[in-house]
């Protein structure tokens, strides 16, 4: 299938793996571009400029295909090391960056000097245009049943996608809720060139996380995610686990006094316990609505296959009989 974000990112299928804190390693990556979709490796998970290097020179030995990195723009005080970052991306050849959370503008000369494709992840249509007329090459529209960071809008992806497939003309990929051929069928046909999946690729054999991770998604249904941190206006959505109750009652009790200090055990450093050791109740961690769609454990190149089967068939048969 050849569309406009396959052309441009090289690769064989529509289908990207989102930036992962703690699973966008070189292993999840590289499966998915091996796959013929486009793997990222999350750099501010592996935290400095030189363990990034060291993730995307063992990216490079798993696949030959192209791969991308994910930057994650923090609102934080303690700032990574962007600039060192971005020096080793390109260093390394790497041939696209996603970025996400605040705006890249700052970062996309660099990047795009050095033929480095530029996919900027946001949640809403003035986002979305923000981001096309600062040059990125596409976007990644994020709508409300994403697992992670969905903002303050709301609008799910029946109303965003067409929405900028309406303002946009840079190409951009559906982002949220995505798990199958329909729902790349269904992407294609509100407008975009192709489709986002997160909390999906988690559920795989080659996603570098402990087992419990695996086991509570595919225990979870679409009712099993909540949203935290509203008050605070940097909303996330979460698996529903012990953490997420304790949060929730915090911000009940708090109301709109409530400090980012006060909700810090839940949030900080949560995700190696999570995602390496297994303890799921330990915080509260992203995860799609998409759950309830994700009822086995394949390998990544089969998930891959069976997306692409199941929207060629629906193309092919139900599509072209639809009367
Ligand atoms: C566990 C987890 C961690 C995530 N970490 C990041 C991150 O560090 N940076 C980022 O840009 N997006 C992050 N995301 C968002 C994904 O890249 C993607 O946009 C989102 O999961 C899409 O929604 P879906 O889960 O319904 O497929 C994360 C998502 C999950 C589930």
């Amino acid at each position: 299938m050849e569309t406009k974000i396959t052309q441009l990112l090289d690769i064989e299928h529509p289908i990207i793996q989102g930036g992962m804190h703690y699973v966008g390693f070189a292993e999840l990556a590289a499966a998915v571009s091996n796959a013929g979709g486009l793997g990222i490796i999350t750099a501010l998970t592996q935290g400095t400029p030189e363990k990034l290097e060291r993730e995307i020179v063992k990216c490079k030995t798993l696949t030959n295909k192209p791969f991308g990195v994910n930057l994650t723009f923090l609102p934080s005080l303690d700032q990574p090391d962007y600039a060192g970052l971005v020096d080793v991306i390109i260093k390394e050849g790497v041939k696209v960056v996603e970025t996400a959370g605040n705006n890249p503008q700052k970062w996309l000369p660099k990047l795009q000097e050095n033929s480095i494709k530029v996919i900027h992840k946001c949640t809403s249509v003035r986002h979305a245009l923000k981001a096309q007329d600062i040059g990125c090459d596409a976007v990644s529209v994020d709508g409300f049943e994403c697992g992670g960071h969905p903002g303050e809008d709301d609008i799910p992806n029946f109303i965003l996608l067409p929405r900028a497939a309406d303002e946009l003309t840079i190409p951009f990929v559906a982002s949220g809720g995505m798990a199958d051929g329909r729902s790349l069928v269904a992407a294609l046909a509100l407008g975009a060139e192709g489709i986002n999946l997160g909390t999906r690729f988690i559920a795989t054999q080659e996603a570098p996380v402990h087992d419990n991770v695996k086991e509570a998604l595919l225990a979870a249904t679409e009712l099993d995610t909540k949203l935290v941190m509203r008050p605070l206006r940097n909303t996330e959505r979460v698996l529903s686990n012990a953490a997420a109750k304790r949060l929730l009652e915090k911000e009940a009790a708090l109301g709109e006094n409530i400090k980012f200090q006060d909700i810090i055990s839940e949030v900080a450093g949560v995700y190696p316990k999570v995602m390496q050791e297994g303890q799921i109740d330990e915080g509260v961690w992203s995860c799609g609505m998409v759950a309830g769609l994700i009822n086995d454990l394949p390998t990544v190149r089969s998930l891959i296959d069976k997306i692409m089967q199941q929207a060629e068939l629906i193309i092919a048969d139900r599509l072209s009989t639809a009367s």
